[in-house]
């Protein structure tokens, strides 16, 4: 993942840049870069590799300059190689980016138009032009970016410095993280206090959305609208720790709000952006000649399969068994030579997966594995090892893990459909594009949560809560329920719609809530009429949708809006509202969100 840091300091800065850098290496980089202002003028150092690289080129080529920015980057947008890597530049600007600037072929083809001289391949240097166009048009700085900011459209944190303007930085903050260090004179900015913590413990996080105009003397920020805002400023435990909460009262919440950063990472790393197309490692298998994908996980995990069945047997005509792994360890199921079986873990260490894993190896089957911890026994054992790019995830319940495996088996799923021959070179760009654009599409839901605190009242109350789904909704219908249950420790259960009325119909009178998750897709219809059964008894319906809740014919007791989105992405778009009806009901009830009782976030027993 991408690291940004930034110093306006008293002295040069470029070692001190290095240094930040180096705090920030556990995100993984493939090149690096500073730049920093010397008699008014950018100068800029980059290599591709690693930090070592930029230190020697440093020691050869030294920057003098007393404010500037650095930049670990991931490639996204084109090859790990110098030219791409940060800061990208005019002779008016200088630009760090993280994340993913979803619109950059349209501004791209405009500036161009325009004469603007590319570098690159990346995303980022659309930034320095539009800058530079602005700059050169009369504006200042501040309008410059202000202006800027307003054209793009994704998930980014920035910093920038600007020819002639010694004591000055911009930083945005849209859907990526940035922190504030406030030193004696000095000042910081960096993606996360870890970066900051030789310099500062003081920290301000900003919003999303928020922009600010920093000098040695301080900080103003403004929110999107432009309006001057206050971000308290906290003391950071960063030095002694290797994650903090941010301004976040749970780590939780964290990682919830961390998704459209760490899913934009995670797409970044399986897709070729710039063509639309998914770009895997090489895998050791021929998905062509696959006839049954065995797939198997715990809990959460096990749900982010379930959803991928959906997919693989959808988009790639690919038969699936999805099972748990406690069970699927036991059926002694035989499997036929040379198939394949693949495993979800956020931990890597989950014993019975392991198990299931080590299970397949001794049916020869192929073995591949979706993980977070890159070093665990699972990715360990495994023939292909697809990581999430999730980060540490602290809060028990898993959540930015999930949506991670999700997006990884997603891009899996493109690239089997590709390879039966089912997906084209159109539908795939149309998976990819719809893929792309949920980063934005996870950010706008994060902005309010008003109505999930609302709701927390309710549901509180409850005796039992539903939750019904259809299609790929089911799985978010279980892992919904899953959430509520594990930490608000209200009993909820998760149902296909449509076996509303096998039995758990049932249950349902004035006092249960019942969680509907319908996106307006081709399932739609039918939910509504397993709505409308709900309604008739007089169930309190919690609509998750883009649907407008009065196309339905039934009373809605809260209606959770979500935007519009390919049906194909449906689950990872879904997955935020049903964390957060979890996350705010536990907080509203005060267990401990982030450590539940009984639970532990690597089960390493059966
Ligand atoms: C639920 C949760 C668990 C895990 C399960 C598997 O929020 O976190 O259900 O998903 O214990 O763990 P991993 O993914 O580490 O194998």
């Amino acid at each position: 993942m991408c690291g940004i840091v930034g110093v306006l300091g008293k002295g040069p800065v470029a070692e001190l840049l290095v240094d930040a850098l180096k705090r920030l290496e556990y995100r993984g980089y493939d090149s690096a870069g500073v730049a920093t202002l010397e008699n008014g003028q950018i100068g800029r150092r980059r290599a591709e590799g690693k930090l070592r690289n930029l230190e020697e080129l440093l020691k050869v080529e030294p920057l003098h300059g007393t404010s500037g920015i650095g930049h670990t980057r991931w490639a996204t947008h084109g090859k790990p190689v110098e030219a791409n890597a940060h800061p990208h530049m005019t002779d008016d600007v200088a630009v760090v980016h993280n994340g993913i600037i979803e619109n950059f072929r349209e501004l791209k083809a405009q500036l161009v138009a325009e004469g603007a001289p590319f570098s690159s391949d990346t995303d980022t240097e659309v930034i320095a032009h539009l800058i530079t166009r602005e700059l050169r048009a009369g504006k200042d700085p501040v309008a410059a970016v202000y202006q800027t900011l307003a054209h793009l459209q994704g998930a980014f944190a920035l910093a920038m410095i600007f020819r002639g303007y010694d004591d000055l930085m911009i930083v945005a903050r849209q859907g990526s993280p940035l922190a504030i260090g406030y030193g004696d004179g000095e000042m910081f900015v960096g993606s996360d206090a870890i970066a900051l913590a030789p310099f500062t413990d003081q920290v301000a996080y900003l919003e999303d959305g928020d922009w600010a105009v920093i000098t040695r003397e301080g900080v103003a920020i403004h929110d999107r609208q432009g309006q001057s805002v206050e971000r308290p400023v906290a003391k950071s435990l960063a030095a002694g720790l290797v994650v903090d909460k941010g301004n976040y009262r749970h780590f939780m919440a964290k990682e919830i709000h961390e998704q459209p950063e760490v899913v934009g990472h995670t797409l970044a790393h399986y897709l070729d952006l710039a063509n639309y197309q998914v770009s895997l490692p090489d895998l050791p298998l021929d998905f062509s000649q696959v006839t049954r994908l065995s797939l198997s996980a715990c809990g959460t995990a096990f749900y982010s399969c379930f959803v991928a069945k959906y997919w693989f047997e959808r988009w790639a005509k690919l038969p699936v068994d999805v099972d748990i792994a406690s069970e699927f360890r036991y059926r002694e199921i035989a499997m036929d030579q040379g198939g394949a079986a693949l495993f979800v873990s956020q931990s890597g260490e989950t014993a019975d997966t392991l198990a299931s894993l080590r299970y397949c190896r001794d049916q020869r089957q192929h073995v591949l594995s979706v993980v977070n911890v890159q070093e665990s026994s699972i990715a360990r054992e495994s023939d292909v090892v697809l990581p999430t790019l999730g980060g540490p995830e602290i809060g028990v319940a898993s959540t930015k893990a999930f949506t991670c495996q999700l997006t990884v088996l997603a891009c899996l799923a493109i690239a089997a459909g590709k390879a039966r021959g089912v997906i084209g070179p159109e539908l795939e760009a149309e998976l990819v594009k719809a893929l792309v654009e949920v980063p934005r599409h996870m950010a706008t839901i994060l902005r309010d949560e008003t109505p999930y605190e609302t709701l927390a009242h309710s549901l509180s109350k409850a005796r039992d809560v539903l939750y019904l789904g259809r299609g790929t909704s089911y799985p978010i219908a279980l892992e919904g329920a899953l959430k509520l249950k594990e930490i608000s420790y209200l009993h909820a259960e998760g149902y296909a719609a449509g076996e509303l009325k096998h039995g758990p119909i049932a249950l349902i009178d004035e006092g249960v809530p019942v969680i509907v998750i319908a996106p307006r897709d081709n399932l739609f219809d039918k939910t509504v009429s397993n709505m409308q059964e709900v309604a008739a008894r007089e169930g309190k319906i919690i609509l998750v949708s883009d649907a407008d809740p009065t196309s339905t014919g039934c009373a809605v007791q809260t209606m959770l809006r979500v935007p519009t989105v390919h049906p194909f992405v449906t689950p990872l778009v879904y997955a935020l509202p049903v964390q957060m009806i979890a996350y705010h009901t536990a907080v509203f009830m005060g267990t401990d969100v982030d450590q539940p009782r009984n639970l532990a976030k690597s089960v390493t027993v059966e």
